[in-house]
């Protein structure tokens, strides 16, 4: 089905975004970073949430609660979370929704231990590299597989005698 409303979450120290390693993560603010997800998600007609969290049970609780708060969809920034939270990865696959992991920075052109996601398995895709662009390009993803649930009639079974 079309998908209506999206979350959108940031992990641990995203909120210092704009004065957190520039050279890495860029100059623009969380607030700017978040005014870009609004204003695309407008344009591609989506209600968007934005939240942050520096604590991992706070993330593990919105993924939970996401499909009850009635969102089809979630762009997440699991920040160094991604990098070893079992937790994080047993809720994206547990919750029934689509999750595309984003990056800004290309976590597989950086140090060793960046370059595995554990949550990469479990989500639907991932985007890394782009800045702020990625989150853009994670609602884009999202908007066009829609909120995971299909709308196209259930295949009969074939009986085999
Ligand atoms: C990050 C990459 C992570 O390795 C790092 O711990 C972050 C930010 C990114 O957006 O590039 O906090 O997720």
């Amino acid at each position: 089905m079309p998908l209506r409303a999206a979350l959108v979450l940031h992990g641990p120290n995203l909120n210092l975004l704009g004065t957190r390693e520039p050279a890495v993560y860029g100059r623009a603010t969380l607030a700017d970073v978040d005014a870009l997800i609004r204003d695309h998600a407008r344009d591609l007609g989506i209600k968007v949430e934005c939240r942050q969290s520096n604590t991992e049970g706070q993330l593990v609780d919105w993924l939970q609660g996401a499909a009850r708060e009635g969102f089809g969809g979630i762009v997440m920034n699991p920040g160094a979370f991604t990098h070893y939270s079992i937790a994080l990865r047993d809720a994206v696959a547990a919750i029934g929704l689509p999750v595309i992991e984003v990056h800004l920075s290309n976590i597989h052109g950086r140090e060793e231990f960046r370059r595995q996601s554990v949550i990469a398995p479990v989500a639907r895709g991932q985007v890394a590299g782009f800045g702020p662009l990625s989150y853009l390009l994670g609602l884009d993803a999202l908007a066009v597989i829609g909120d995971g649930v299909s709308t196209r009639a259930p295949r009969r079974r074939v009986r085999r005698r």
